[in-house]
């Protein structure tokens, strides 16, 4: 018998509570194993009244400890106190499932190396992907393999309001309320809008990916906040949808990570991915390209997820996946690295300037000139060998005094 405790009881730890209940009686007769939840700890128990946990419910973080648990489930979010108190239990032998991004994107790695010491465990596949399993594929069943690429879909509040977009021919604005309606965006959507929240996520998984950590405040992010509504008009006008993509890149000793709204082909398999749902695609150089796709999100995803991990850590099948012993030479790189097109698009106040910068910037076999009757939305698509040539040329175009404004996005096929 294990005794767990959890941290936090909101929507994903009410969830994890019920799914050990609903698979007591298999994991007895399966696995011949039983979890015992000794203790939940809340900031305002009163909250939780009725809900099947009442003897349970503590604010006294010694009172867990006391508890002398096995395993901790931390679903309370945020990096203090969670960091203290998962530190605390880990030193103490205990091991750690959680659901908590934040916390494993800042420090995943240190934790784990308390673990490792501890003779205990991080686990963490809720972090990525909610309940769409991703972590495990990696460390486990694709470890043949030398991974070349990972581009993901990895945040439902950003994909839900750039979905509204497309369909409904909304403005940015309108369909960040809609999405807090809907449960979809938190009252401060900063996190994931900016898109920090799918940063952590690329982060986490390019680490395991390429057995270097990465950390998120290295690599480039762009949000969604600055995509428009004509944005996604000219993307449609090229058959194209517009995604957050989480991509990231190995060639070599090189990486590039990046968070930016891309353009993937509306008949692509990610450009099927619409609303609240998320994928993580993957190019391994055995298994070629295999996408997980699924629910990102949500009470009972993200506990499945959770379950999972618990169940690992009672059969003893964890291991650690971050990168501790990382003595690999790469080199992070800012820009897009592979050949790519793009979508270049500029705010002028002079066409025929405009067209003969355009034409004098790339060669024309390069090029496919799309609109070139409005001052305030001239686009283009260029190819370009990696983003570095394009960016070089972008920054002489944004130098004519003609050239109000230009912006760029990736096509990502
Ligand atoms: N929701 C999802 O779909 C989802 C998906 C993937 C990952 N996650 C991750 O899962 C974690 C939990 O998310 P959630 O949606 O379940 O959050 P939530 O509904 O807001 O619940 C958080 C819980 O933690 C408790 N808590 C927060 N701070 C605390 C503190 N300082 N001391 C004691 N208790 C504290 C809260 O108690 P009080 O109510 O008493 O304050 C509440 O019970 C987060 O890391 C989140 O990023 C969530």
């Amino acid at each position: 018998l294990k005794r767990v405790v959890m941290l936090g009881f909101g929507t994903v730890g009410s969830g994890v509570m019920e799914l050990i209940e609903r698979n007591r009686a298999y994991l007895k007769s399966k696995y011949h194993n039983e979890m015992q939840l000794t203790g939940i700890l809340v900031r305002d128990p009163e909250k939780y009244k009725g809900r099947g946990a009442d003897g349970l419910l503590t604010t006294s973080f010694d009172e867990i400890l006391a508890q002398q648990p096995d395993i901790v489930i931390e679903v309370m979010g945020g990096i203090e106190p969670a960091n203290t108190y998962v530190r605390t239990l880990l030193e103490r032998g205990v091991s750690v499932v959680t659901a908590n991004k934040d916390l494993i994107a800042e420090y995943g790695l240190e934790l784990m190396e308390i673990a490792r010491t501890n003779n205990a465990s991080v686990s963490f596949e809720a972090a990525v992907g909610g309940g769409i399993p991703v972590i495990k594929p990696f460390r486990e069943s694709l470890k043949g393999n030398r991974i070349g690429s990972i581009a993901g879909i990895v945040n439902g509040t950003t994909n839900f309001i750039l979905t509204k977009m497309y369909e409904e021919n909304l403005e940015y604005d309108t369909t960040l309320k809609m999405a807090q309606e809907a449960g979809f965006a938190e009252a401060d959507p900063t996190a994931d809008v900016k898109g920090y929240d799918a940063a952590r996520k690329l982060c986490i998984l390019s680490s395991i990916a390429y057995d270097k950590m990465i950390r998120w405040k290295e690599i480039k992010v762009e949000g969604v906040d600055g995509v428009t509504k004509t944005d996604i008009q000219n993307a449609r006008d090229i058959d194209r949808k517009i995604k957050l993509l989480a991509v990231s890149t190995r060639d070599g000793s090189e990486i590039h990570c990046s968070v930016r709204p891309a353009l993937v082909h509306k008949h692509s398999a990610l450009g099927h991915i619409d609303n609240e749902f998320n994928a993580v695609e993957v190019e391994g150089d055995a298994v070629g390209k295999v996408m997980f796709t699924g629910k990102g999100a949500g009470k009972f995803p993200t506990a499945s997820a959770v379950y999972g991990d618990l169940l690992d850590v009672l059969t003893g099948k964890t291991d650690m996946v971050l990168p501790l012993n990382d003595d690999t030479n790469y080199k992070l790189s800012k820009y897009y690295a592979r050949r790519s097109k793009w979508l270049v698009r500029l705010k002028v106040t002079s066409m025929p300037e405009t067209i003969d910068l355009v034409l004098g910037s790339f060669p024309i076999h390069a090029l496919k000139l799309y609109r070139l009757n409005d001052l305030d939305n001239v686009f283009f698509v260029v190819e370009t060998e990696d983003e570095l040539e394009l960016y070089e040329k972008i920054v002489e175009m944004k130098s004519q005094n003609f050239v109000q404004d230009v912006k760029y996005f990736l096509m990502y096929d």
